[in-house]
């Protein structure tokens, strides 16, 4: 069986800037409270979920010196594509020339990591290369008059190219999980926008979080010490403080990139591993441990030691 490696990465924003300020002038909110209540200080809004894919696709093959024929799946973790059917991915496979495969995956904000775990199932049993990518544009499901939603939710993406490898790879351990018990306290029906329970949803964030992670760790064979980074879901900077203390890592080895973006769903979990990578935050032989909650309610980890 073979393992996976992690070869190119990439990321997309829309270019138009959100700050606090603007939905301020509009919101009864101020950026004081958005600030301290969430960690968010702007988001990026615009583009489309597949022009978003497709640029953070692209860029990761240019950083795995690839090109669309060398892939033979593409998998877009996104709870926004572009229609109900089709599914966004094709739009992506046909853009970048990509001869195998596509498939849109829907776990919420988990997705990218149910992704990874797809991937390295597909890759253990026969296929070379596959594209993941997380691409969303909730801001079409934000109900912009409401202060409470608002001011949470941006655009984004971001992409990595796996390959597969003879031996384990680089995945060591994961965990996904599913309470569809917990399906009302975040949702958005069928041409409505997104509904939460927001305090419901942070006190479960913080459990499963914790929880998914101890059990991705446990199977990696590692401890939280071992953890050179940890790249959490980007929903609310508290979210991410909890999570941490409850661990017991410290949270400046968190990756935190929600006060530029907001809560990106998919998409955040590869926007803050990709800002480490390029930041040179991550070294040759690292530990890193990726852990998000979503809609669902959902919820997944992944360890991965990083060999590049
Ligand atoms: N500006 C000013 N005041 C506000 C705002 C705002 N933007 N939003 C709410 N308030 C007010 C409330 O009305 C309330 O006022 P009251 O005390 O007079 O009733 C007060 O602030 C406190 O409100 P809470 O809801 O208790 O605020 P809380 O600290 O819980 O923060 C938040 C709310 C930010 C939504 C938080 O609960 C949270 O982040 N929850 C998790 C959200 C999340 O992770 N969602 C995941 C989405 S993932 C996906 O799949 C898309």
């Amino acid at each position: 069986m073979s393992g996976l490696v992690v070869t190119g990465w990439g990321t997309a924003v829309p270019s138009r800037v959100v700050t606090n300020a603007e939905l301020s002038a509009t919101l009864d909110t101020s950026d004081e409270w958005i600030v301290e209540r969430t960690g968010i200080k702007e988001r990026r809004v615009g583009s489309t979920t597949s022009a978003l894919a497709i640029e953070a696709g692209r860029a990761a093959l240019d950083v795995a010196g690839l090109t669309g024929s060398d892939i033979d799946l593409v998998i877009l973790a996104t709870t926004t594509g572009d229609r109900i059917v089709p599914a966004t991915s094709p739009t992506v496979q046909d853009a970048l020339g990509i001869s195998g495969g596509a498939m849109d995956l829907n776990a919420a904000c988990s997705g990218f990591v149910y992704g990874l775990v797809t991937a390295s199932g597909l890759l253990a049993t026969g296929l070379s290369r596959i594209l993941l990518i997380g691409a969303e544009t909730l801001s079409k499901i934000t109900d912009w008059t409401d202060r409470s939603n608002a001011i949470l939710f941006g655009d984004g993406a971001g992409a990595l190219v796996l390959e597969a490898t003879e031996g384990p790879g680089d995945l060591l351990g994961w965990d996904l999980g599913s309470d569809g018990s917990a399906t009302n306290i975040l949702r958005c029906e069928h041409g409505s926008t997104i509904e939460m329970d927001g305090k419901e949803v942070f006190r479960r964030a913080v459990r499963v979080m914790v929880e998914s992670s101890n059990l991705a760790l446990e199977r990696a064979g590692v401890s939280i010490d071992d953890i050179d980074l940890v790249v959490p879901h980007q929903a609310n900077l508290r979210i991410i403080q909890a999570a941490c203390q409850r661990l017991g890592v410290s949270e400046e080895r968190a990756a935190v990139v929600i006060d530029r973006y907001g809560n990106t769903s998919s998409a955040s979990i590869p926007l803050a591993l990709v800002d480490s990578l390029e930041s040179g935050r991550v070294s040759s032989g690292d530990l890193l441990l990726l852990t998000g909650f979503g809609a669902g309610m959902t919820w997944a980890s992944a360890v991965l030691r990083w060999a590049r």
